[in-house]
């Protein structure tokens, strides 16, 4: 969840870093820190509580003179978020400079052995253990390369770490231990650059490559070497990171979170293309991996996420279930990979990740791996390790999601996941050909569609001023709508700190309904579909017991007027394909609401875009 950042080449080390870190800061913000190694081989370090700017504010005036540094934005698991407990951490003699991303299982045990061989510790973090442990196998005679390895073999759990020290002063060395978040390097002329995101290399180059579980890396300007912790070589060409990741910039829009909602037309466009053929109205699969043997044999399905991620994969399941007809269920990974999961062979387990690095998604891919089912991965990042678990893996084609509640990647992991549920219902003969054509003919119109659907946000502005101030929400829904209603719910908790509740419609009655009063609006996702007229019914007792209801309902709907006391309306398309509109007014309802209460829209408090610890 923090981010990692590193510079060695030809030019001044401090801006580069500080520019870095502002691209990595919605993985965490409770303190950010660089370290740059000085012409002089001492090491100046800068580190502030609270967000970026503050160090920032340090930094000015003051910039360190070196062309190699480290830096760090920290999500703290250990410590409170002081200067102290800022990155970098260093050892006794201030030689060893240390950013790390994860959770040192061990350290305990670590630093009472090296507080009892004399080392001074000055934090409150697992962290500080690193660069103390890597001091002592320098003063052992070991270099800084093999100091590094044999200091992360002693690490258990799971740690991204990258270390500067004037013993190899050119060098940067790093490793990646687990799934606490990816390492990237990123080749330039004469300079080489580390990451723990893609998006903070790509202003400077898009020749990259990732370090895997369990490998070491040590980059001068010349290039990269890669190892093993064990000091055994390994051999790593880099490759050029597609156009569609370029640039993330806020343009004229005053957060990236309404920037990205409002790119939701053009994201879901990239996502359908070379995935469709509409002149034999089928689903082109060339990109999903599975051969029709391998999709004849599936018995079970298992879609596993986190937060939105598994709310795409609970409607993906409905999706797979309707079309396919093969028995599907999802699943949170953080339960599953707890639990002991019936799985085999025939099991095909699509995990939705957008980050692709996601701690409990990696962990319970790691699981379904072991016993042996066919795994798919459906991630915005290519190269990510959930890409390397995956036997397949299926982009999402967002494009670079900055702003920490997910957006844009929702609706293209819903795309995704629809074409490929229709994809495993032609291959498996039971989405008819009509039924599919039906289908398509309608994803042709969602692009257009979801534009509509974004373009008034005064609707939501109105709606905002009305109920910022309410402390509960209730969102319900039924069939593809309740894990709709569940997105919704999220979204309004995590940017706008409401408390909400997201509840399949039926039921409503079975304890939820004693929370009903004015104080509790209830958004009753009722778009026109199989499950309406339930739905209508369930927001008339709503209605009865004084509750005010936002309706989230089909255009012209005329029946909704004796229930709602407002409504979104949606553009008509298949029933199938509601939860991909009714994701934009979840989000827009939740960003204005937020925005009135003066919240830190891209940067809600506690949270990170990438969860890397458990
Ligand atoms: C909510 C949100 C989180 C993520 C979750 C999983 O807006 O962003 O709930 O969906 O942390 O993240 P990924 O998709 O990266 O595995």
């Amino acid at each position: 969840m923090c981010g990692i950042v590193g510079y060695t080449g030809n030019k001044q080390a401090s801006p580069i870093l500080l520019d870095g870190l502002s691209r990595l800061e919605h993985r965490g913000y409770d303190s950010a820190g660089i370290a740059v190694l000085k012409p002089d081989d001492s090491i100046d370090i800068f580190k502030a509580e609270g967000k970026l700017h503050t160090l920032k504010k340090k930094v000015d005036g003051n910039e360190p003179i070196g062309q190699i540094g480290v830096g760090h934005t920290r999500w703290a698991t250990h410590g409170t978020p002081t200067d102290k407990n800022a990155h970098p951490h260093t050892d006794c003699s201030g030689n060893v400079a240390v950013v790390h991303n994860g959770i040192v299982e061990n350290y305990l045990e670590l630093r009472a052995s090296l507080e009892n061989e004399g080392h001074k510790f000055l934090s409150h973090t697992d962290s500080e253990c690193i660069p103390h442990l890597i001091e002592k196998y320098l003063v052992e005679g070991y270099a800084l390369t093999e100091a590094v390895g044999k200091t992360a073999q002693l690490l258990r759990g799971a740690n991204a770490v990258s270390v500067i020290s004037h013993q190899q002063a050119d060098d940067i060395v790093a490793f990646r231990l687990g799934n606490a978040g990816g390492i990237v390097l990123g080749y330039g002329e004469q300079e080489m650059f580390l990451s723990s995101d893609l998006p903070a290399l790509l202003p400077y180059t898009r020749k990259i490559a990732y370090l895997s579980d369990g490998e070491m890396v040590s980059i001068t300007p010349a290039g990269a070497n890669y190892y093993l912790t064990d000091g055994t070589s390994v051999s790593k060409a880099p490759s050029i990171a597609p156009p569609d990741t370029v640039t993330a910039a806020k343009g004229d829009y005053s957060h990236f979170m309404l920037k990205e909602i409002h790119e939701q037309p053009e994201a879901v466009i990239s996502a359908m293309r070379g995935r469709i053929s509409f002149d034999t109205n089928t689903v082109d699969g060339a990109d999903f991996g599975l051969t029709d043997v391998q999709i004849a044999k599936i018995n079970r399905v298992v879609l596993l996420g986190m937060g939105t991620s598994l709310h795409a994969a609970m409607v993906g399941r409905l999706w797979i279930e309707s079309f396919a007809r093969i028995p599907a269920e999802s699943d949170n990974s953080s339960e599953f990979r707890y639990r002991d999961p019936v799985i085999d062979q025939n099991t095909l387990v699509i995990s939705i990740t957008q980050s692709g690095e996601t701690a409990d998604t990696l962990s319970a891919m790691e699981l379904a791996a072991e016993k042996g089912a066919y795994q798919v991965a459906i991630t915005n990042y290519d190269g990510t390790q959930a890409t390397r678990i995956a036997d397949s893996t299926l982009l999402m084609k967002a494009g670079i999601e900055i702003g920490v509640a997910a957006t844009k990647t929702f609706t293209c992991s819903l795309i995704t996941l629809f074409l490929f549920a229709m994809h495993l219902g032609q291959k498996r003969g039971t989405l008819e050909r009509e039924k599919a054509a039906t289908l398509l003919k309608e994803v042709a119109l969602l692009p257009e569609l979801l534009g509509k659907t974004v373009v008034d946000t005064t609707q939501y502005e109105k709606l905002a001023e009305q109920f910022f101030q309410y402390s509960d929400f209730l969102y319900l829904g039924r069939g593809v709508n309740f894990p709709l209603a569940m997105e919704g719910a999220l979204k309004l908790k995590e940017i706008s700190y409401i408390h909400a509740e997201g509840y399949p419609g039926g039921e409503m009655k079975h304890g939820p309904i004693s929370l009903i009063d004015e104080n509790m609006p209830i958004v009753a996702l009722m778009p026109v579909g199989p499950r309406y007229e339930k739905m209508l019914s369930t927001a008339s007792e709503v209605k009865a017991r004084g509750g005010t209801i936002i309706a989230v309902a089909t255009e012209n709907d005329n029946s909704i007027a004796t229930v709602a006391d407002h409504t979104i309306q949606l553009p008509s398309t298949a029933h199938e394909l509601n939860p991909i509109l009714s994701a934009i007014p979840m989000q827009l309802l939740a960003y204005y609401i937020a925005i009135r209460r003066g919240c830190d829209i891209d940067q809600p408090r506690n949270l990170a875009k990438s969860v890397t610890v458990e």
